[in-house]
């Protein structure tokens, strides 16, 4: 399927990196996973870019084995807070589990991004890697709860984000009259997993609400992203499974009563890129040397000079497998490199903006505006 939209592009900023060496290089940071500077840096620069979002995955349940990202980092809303303040047209998008969180609150801290932003946040609502249970009191869930209750989460919170319509407040000081309370919704939602009756205290923001992603793989996934995911992140190793992927969900969307083309299929690529072949293989080499004798890391699927990855790009792009690239780097130069080498060829080859659309994530992302549930009763 030919893509009507242009691409979009989002980097996800993971400190230190993705692994358990990069942290070692030579020009990066030690501490950047909890460097206010250093997100702040990445965001800018991201912004410059004409990136559509910056993005944070999460983890639940840590050890000492974990990658050193991991051991120490910031919680993701909280950040992004702060860089919504530095920004002001790049989307910001936060993972938050909903296995372990409670959707009353997770309602209203993406509320309150998406408010603080001007309309610039995203949730990415994942089920998570296991052991989060273990941190969050909620031992007695088994793994065949995880999608049904992640089901009721997103009702829940899709519903709270409507608990005002758009005109509610009329904060007339001359009559007094602050709230016009027909236009406030309680929810009295009572689930297997959840009770909350709402409404939420905070009213829709110039996007109406977050967007929402999602990530995972498997059949109950499709079928819960299908009807509530705006965005799924996808595992970029392979273009062939990239693609069946992005056939099947969109399949799902349409029989979920929606337009396939309100679902943006966002791989995950961890590019390594250079004016050269040689010099991007130099920097292969350079992530190669910070492993331990015996080990060596594969070279990405997005590889080599600026020309042949734009290509790749193009081409994943093009045969519907990608809407929207999600760039992991690991070398500290990755993202700057990307926007310096890459961004100008996908600019001239008309697939990818000059300028901002739109200072809402939902407007670059080309997301239909969600209309309140209540606005057209
Ligand atoms: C592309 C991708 C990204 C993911 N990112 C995260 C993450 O940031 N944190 C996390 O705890 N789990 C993450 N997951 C794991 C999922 O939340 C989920 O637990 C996993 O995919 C198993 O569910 P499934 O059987 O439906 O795939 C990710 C999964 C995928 C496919």
């Amino acid at each position: 399927m030919e893509n009507k939209k242009q691409l979009k592009i989002g980097a996800i900023v993971d400190g230190v990196g993705w692994s358990y060496t990069a942290w070692r290089h030579a020009d990066m940071s030690a501490n950047a996973s909890e460097s206010v500077d250093f997100y702040v840096e990445k965001a800018k620069r991201a912004e410059e870019g004409k990136f559509d979002m910056i993005f944070l995955a999460d983890v639940s349940h840590i050890g000492p084995n974990m990658i050193p990202h991991y051991l120490s980092m910031f919680e993701g809303v909280t950040i992004l807070s702060a860089l919504s303040m530095v920004t002001s047209h790049i989307g910001l998008g936060a993972t938050i589990a909903t296995s372990y969180a409670d959707p009353f609150t997770v309602a209203r801290q993406m509320a309150s991004l998406d408010k603080i932003s001007n309309g610039r946040a995203a949730w990415n609502a994942i089920t998570s890697n296991p052991g989060g249970l273990a941190n969050y009191s909620r031992k007695h869930f088994s793994k065949a709860d995880l999608y049904p209750l992640k089901e009721e989460f997103l009702e829940i919170v899709e519903g709270l984000w409507d608990s005002y319509e758009d005109d509610a407040f009329i904060r007339d000081k001359e009559s007094g009259i602050f709230l016009n309370p027909n236009k406030m919704h309680p929810l009295n939602y009572r689930g297997k997993y959840f009770s909350v009756d709402g409404p939420l205290n905070i009213s829709r923001s110039r996007q109406g609400r977050p967007v929402i992603f999602q990530a995972g793989t498997s059949p109950e996934f499709m079928d819960i992203a299908a009807k509530h995911a705006e965005g799924v992140l996808v595992n970029g190793d392979d273009f062939n499974y990239a693609r069946r992927f992005s056939g099947e969900l969109r399949r799902r969307v349409a029989l979920a009563g929606r337009a396939p083309e309100d679902l943006l299929i966002m791989p995950t690529q961890q590019i390594i890129v250079g004016r050269t072949e040689a010099e991007a293989n130099e920097k292969f080499q350079e992530l190669q040397r910070l492993l331990p004798p015996g080990y060596g890391i594969p070279k990405p699927p997005f590889f080599g000079s600026a020309e042949t990855v734009a290509d790749m790009i193009e081409h994943w792009y093009r045969a519907g497998a990608m809407d929207l690239l999600l760039l992991r780097q690991e070398h500290p130069s990755g993202i700057d490199d990307f926007i310096d080498l890459v961004v100008p060829i996908l600019q001239e080859k008309g697939i990818f903006r000059k300028e901002y659309e739109s200072d809402t994530l939902r407007g670059n992302l080309g997301l239909p505006y969600p209309e309140n549930r209540y606005a057209s009763l």
